[in-house]
């Protein structure tokens, strides 16, 4: 009992010539996400390491860079030096991803890794012990503001009975198409930190979009934890 959920507002849906702004508009929310594509691994360009370390110095929320690029594994120092908190990288991307990980968590940088859709959950049964957390893609990558694929609940399953058969106990995260309507559900499959984009930037009150999409995901990992005691 008690886990307690998690919103990490994506700021691929803020206004980028208003950023500071923006940062400051979702001050109470657990996590930053912020989008890294290189224009290679996903169809559209972002933001690179002067990025992340703008927002580093714009708010005490803590990092949660998410690259989607081709070659993390070469490149993942740059958003280390600029003050990332946690980072994912894709399995599909990355060659040497236990050595990545253990690079992560020299450095006081937490670990994660990202499936796409269409990548099952045992390509992480040997490295899940390593990971602090596993960012399951809701959507294909690339672009905010898609529809969720509603294949990622029995996925979510699959990925928490893995966790049980190898004792691991990594933060569940789920990125894509996530909103007040779909929230509690994602929670009720083990999801605990949920990535909002457009939910929450396309909203008049952000502040109060990240706090509601809270208490929803809340309930539904409350009703979780109660079905499972
Ligand atoms: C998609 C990105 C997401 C995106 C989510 O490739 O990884 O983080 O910002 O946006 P919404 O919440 O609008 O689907
Ligand atoms: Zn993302």
């Amino acid at each position: 009992m008690g886990t307690l959920a998690r919103i990490a507002p994506s700021i691929l849906s803020a206004d980028f010539a208003h950023l500071a702004r923006d940062l400051d508009r979702i001050s109470n929310a657990d996590f930053i996400h912020v989008d890294v594509m290189d224009g290679h691994f996903t169809g559209n360009l972002t933001f690179g390491p002067g990025m992340v370390a703008a927002c580093k110095r714009s708010t005490d929320v803590p990092l949660d860079v998410h690259m989607m690029v081709s070659n993390p594994d070469e490149t993942i120092g740059w958003y280390v030096e600029a003050g990332a908190d946690m980072i994912t990288v894709h399995a599909e991307a990355s060659t040497h991803l236990h050595r990545t990980v253990t690079y992560l968590k020299e450095h006081g940088v937490k670990a994660g890794a990202v499936l796409n859709p269409a990548t099952p959950v045992g390509v992480l049964e040997d490295i899940l012990p390593e990971l602090d957390m596993v960012l399951v893609m809701s959507v294909n990558p690339g672009f905010g503001g898609q529809r969720f694929i509603e294949g990622t609940y029995a996925k979510l399953d699959r990925l928490q009975a893995l966790c049980r058969a190898v004792g691991a106990h990594p933060l569940i995260e789920v990125d894509g198409g996530i909103s007040a309507a779909n929230i509690e559900d994602v929670a009720r499959h083990g999801a605990d930190v949920f990535v909002a984009g457009s939910a929450v930037f396309g909203s008049s009150d952000p502040a109060a979009e990240v706090q509601r999409l809270r208490s929803l995901a809340q309930s539904g990992i409350d009703t979780a934890e109660a079905d499972a005691a």
